[in-house]
């Protein structure tokens, strides 16, 4: 197993590929510290945990808010007495329309959940992770983060500052055996990407990526389960694509 006994505190738990995660990292021995602004969704994913033999706790807690972050990572050091895996997955998509329709709400929660939530939970973890020495932290980004995409200017922008943040946490962080990395994931089937386009999707999630076919939240898991385990202990502050291939360039029909 390869994340025997360790604790692992993941954002967004509750649905898609948090989910898929926090599922996928239980089967390989770790602590799971389930956290979603919707509560049930997260008590649910623990249920699933605890199905399957692992151990889960489930955490209410909106990633943006201050006071929901400090929290939430009590919660699972008060459960566990450490958090060896911070997986800042939670995000908002925001309003679809030009930048100038946005309004100031609107700006201010995406920017607030998916740029602020990540520092947040970073915040408050990594002094528990400086204590023992060692950490893992994965933060969600977006192939909106490396290009920008028309209709959702505030979402672009938070991931592409999500890539920033992580790499300053990496340098800073480097010299105490913490990593942060980032992931992308491309076109990926999960509740947010059928919010946003319904129950048929498009066919480009289908001819977009050169591997042919749309991802699953187990696609981005394994991958996060490579970034966080011992077998990427020399890898930080890199920014890897889970895409199927799109983000390499334009392919032919
Ligand atoms: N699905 C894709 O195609 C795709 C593509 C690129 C990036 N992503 C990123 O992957 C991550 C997961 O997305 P998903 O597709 O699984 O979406 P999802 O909507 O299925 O899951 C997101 C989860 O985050 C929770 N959440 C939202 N706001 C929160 C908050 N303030 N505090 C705590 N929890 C909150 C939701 O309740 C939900 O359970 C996100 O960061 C998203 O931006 C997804």
């Amino acid at each position: 197993m390869k994340l025997e006994r360790r604790v692992a505190l993941i954002t967004g738990a509750g649905s898609g590929i948090g989910r898929g995660s926090a599922l996928m990292f239980a089967r390989e021995g770790a602590r799971i510290a389930v956290a979603d602004i919707d509560e049930a969704s997260a008590a649910e994913t623990a249920r699933q945990i605890k199905e399957q033999g692992g151990e889960a706790l489930a955490i209410g807690a909106d990633v943006g808010n201050p006071e929901h972050a400090q929290a939430m990572v009590e919660a699972a050091l008060r459960r566990w007495g450490a958090i060896d895996i911070l997986y800042n997955n939670a995000a908002t998509e925001g309003p679809i329309c030009f930048a100038a329709q946005i309004t100031i709400e609107q700006f201010d929660r995406v920017i607030g959940v998916n740029l602020r939530g990540t520092w947040l939970a970073m915040k408050y973890a990594l002094p528990a992770m400086m204590e023992k020495r060692r950490g893992s932290i994965l933060n969600v980004s977006s192939l909106a983060g490396l290009k920008a995409t028309p209709g959702g200017a505030a979402y672009v922008a938070s991931k592409f500052a999500v890539i920033g943040i992580t790499q300053a946490v990496a340098i800073e962080y480097g010299k105490y055996n913490i990593r942060a990395n980032c992931i992308i994931p491309g076109w990926i089937e999960t509740p947010m990407v059928h919010r946003l386009f319904g129950a048929a999707l498009p066919q480009s999630s289908v001819t977009a990526p050169p591997l042919r076919r749309i991802g699953q939240p187990q696609d981005v898991a394994k991958a996060a389960l490579f970034l966080v385990s011992d077998d990427a202990d020399y890898i930080t502050g890199t920014v890897f694509t889970v895409d199927g291939g799109i983000n390499a360039g334009d392919h032919g029909p």
